[in-house]
Parts: structure tokens; sequence; C-alpha cells
């Protein structure tokens, strides 16, 4: 359900349905939206695009737009969560996501013009001003905006785009999913960076998550060039053996993951687990007591079959659903030990 905050609106900004003139054409607001944070029609909200808050529905680039036409973007992914008793939407690791923002930019040769710590106080006005009172998805996209021909990365202008949109789950993590080791391997630092959010780079994930959906299974794992386990199409990966938790190292060309620094960090505080940092073999999936992606997307998904092989019992493991609850309730403002990873929206 969309709600509208009180706060202070620019001129441009669309009206709300409720003060609508004759002139004005009233917009609709959106009851829900799909798990993919699809847009459905023109939708009451705004976003933060060139250095302003404008409707969503008039932030538009043009055709020959450098970040378009060749990819040069980068992006966040963040959420926000709603906690109905407590009426508060909580911002999760926004300074984190901008930091990691920054770096991205900073490999994209983009100057996003606002430091981590401003970025977070745009995020947070944006929030107020659209009001959502649901679980939220934040988009910040910074990308090249020259209108030209010519593959590069130097001498080109570039923008910066905030948007916030409804969001439920991304995938399943409830019942546990299956995954395949798909046939493409991970975008590598020597190609194009992985710990960088680059736009471009999503096609590779797009590759690997559509083999193993239309081979009938719901995620991919991704290998490295040398063959080892990286993560999943937009996921980090984590498997259980002997009571210990294992994860792809930094330099396995993964991405840096938000969600897996504060997993382990439950992992350790919660549950007095530690957590090893190293290279995965393909067959140690097989053999892994448990599985699980992790993700501001996928939040925790665990896995319980990959290749037609079932991950332990075949059911959701006790480290798996320990920290996949421990998670939520951090997320959602209801465990006083994680405070520092929640911004306060109202
Ligand atoms: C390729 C890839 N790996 C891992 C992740 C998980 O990162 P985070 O936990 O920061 O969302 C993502 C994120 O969305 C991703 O796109």
């Amino acid at each position: 359900m969309l709600t509208r905050q009180t706060a202070e609106r620019p001129a441009h900004a669309p009206l709300d349905p409720s003060d609508a003139t004759e002139e004005a054409t009233p917009v609709p607001a959106v009851a829900s939206l799909e798990a993919t944070g699809r847009l459905p029609g023109a939708v009451d909200l705004e976003c933060y695009f060139g250095r302003e808050f404008v409707p969503l529905v008039d932030a538009k680039i043009g055709v020959m737009t450098h970040g378009f036409l060749y990819g040069t973007a980068t992006f966040e992914g963040i959420r926000a969560y709603w906690n109905q008793e407590q009426g508060q939407l909580y911002g999760l690791k926004l300074l984190e996501h901008f930091r990691r923002f920054q770096n991205s930019a900073k490999i994209m040769l983009i100057d996003l013009g606002h430091t981590a710590e401003e970025l977070v106080e745009i995020t947070v006005e944006l929030l107020r001003r659209n009001g959502l009172r649901e679980d939220v998805y934040i988009r910040p996209t910074a990308y090249k905006s020259s209108e030209l021909i010519g593959v590069r990365l130097h001498n080109l202008d570039s923008n910066l785009v905030i948007f916030s949109i409804p969001f439920g789950e991304y995938i399943d993590t409830t019942g546990g999913i299956s995954a395949q080791t798909v046939s493409w391997r991970r975008n590598s630092d020597v190609s194009i960076p992985a710990r960088s959010k680059i736009v471009g780079a999503y096609v590779n994930s797009a590759f690997a998550k559509t083999e193993a959906q239309l081979n009938g299974y719901d995620e991919a794992i991704v290998l490295t060039l040398d063959g080892h386990a990286s993560e999943g199409s937009a996921e980090n990966l984590f498997i259980v053996r002997d009571g210990k938790l294992i994860t792809p190292a930094v330099t396995d060309d993964i991405l840096e993951g938000i969600t897996r620094t504060g997993l382990m960090e439950i992992a350790r505080n919660e549950l007095g687990i530690e957590t090893v940092e190293r290279s995965i073999d393909r067959s140690e999936l097989y053999v892994a007591d448990e599985v699980l992606l992790c993700g501001t997307g996928a939040q925790i998904s665990p896995v319980i079959s990959i290749d037609h092989r079932a991950i332990g019992t075949g059911r959701i493991g006790p480290v798996t659903q320990s920290v996949k609850d421990l998670y939520f309730d951090a997320v959602r403002g209801r465990l006083p030990a994680y405070s520092h990873w929640l911004t306060p929206i109202f």
C-alpha cells in the first residue's frame, strides 16, 4: 500500500491524487509491485536525477547516452525494510552501500559529486518523499551521460540517478532452491572487475541466470576462470562443512557483498561460528552439509540441490535456518544488537 509522507515537495513534483486540480491528471497510487520490481505504468514516486528530486516517470535519458550504448555505468542495490509493529522503515547498511558505490565509481572513472554520507542523506530524503510503508528497493546508478559514439571511460560526463520502489521477495527464501553450476564463467578481474557493480558486467549474470532457469533450476552458480565456485548470479555463496562456514575469498572474482559481511558477523556473534574465506572446488558443493546464497535481493536463500545432487539431507540445514532467522530479525529492527546496520527513515 502506498501512502504519502508530508515532506515538502518541489514545484515540479507530481501532485498527490488527493490534491489534484482540474487540469492535473491524478496519478494512480500503486498497491504492490511484482517481486522483480517492475514498475506498472504511471506511479506517484519521485527519484533523484540530475541533482534534484523529480517525478520518476519524467526521469529520462537520450538513446545516445554512453551508459546505454556501452554499459558504462555502475549501480547499487539497497533494501529498506518496513517494520509494521514499530511503524518504521529501516534503510539497511546505507553507508556501506554508498561506500562500495564510491569504489565502483572510482574504478569506472566516475566522479559521483557527492560523498557517501551525502548520498545517505539524499536517499533518506527520497524515501521520506516517496512515503512507502512497505519493503523498498533502492537503486542508485551513476552512468556516463555524454551522448556520443566512442568506447572509453575517460573524458565523458556522468550523471547520477537514485530511485526507490516497493519490493518483495527476489528469490524464494522459504523452501530452499535448486541450483546449477552453469557453463558461463564469472567475469574476471582481468577483464571486468567483479568487485565493482558495473552495469555492462551484469550481462554475464544474465547469461548465467538464464542458462540455469531455462534448464529448469532456480538459480545459477558461476565458476571462476580456473574452475572454483565464485557466486550466484547476484548472490554470494556460503557452504557449511563440519560445522564451519566457508565462502570464496574476495580474490575469487566475487562482488564484495554487504549481506556476506553481515552474515559472517551474525554467525560469529550469535552462533559462535567463524567463516573461512578460501577457494571452493565445484565438487565441494556436492558434498557440503549445507549451501546458501545471500545478497540484498535474494536475502538468505537456502540451496537444497545442485546439479541433481541433494545438499546434505536435501532440506534446509540448521546453520542456514538459524542465520536466516537472525538476519530477518536484524534487518527488520527486532535485534537491538544490530541497530547499527539500520537507518530509521521516518
Ligand atoms: C553478482 C553479485 N554478487 C553478490 C551480490 C550480493 O551483494 P550484496 O549482499 O551487497 O547485495 C550481488 C548483489 O546484489 C551481486 O549482484
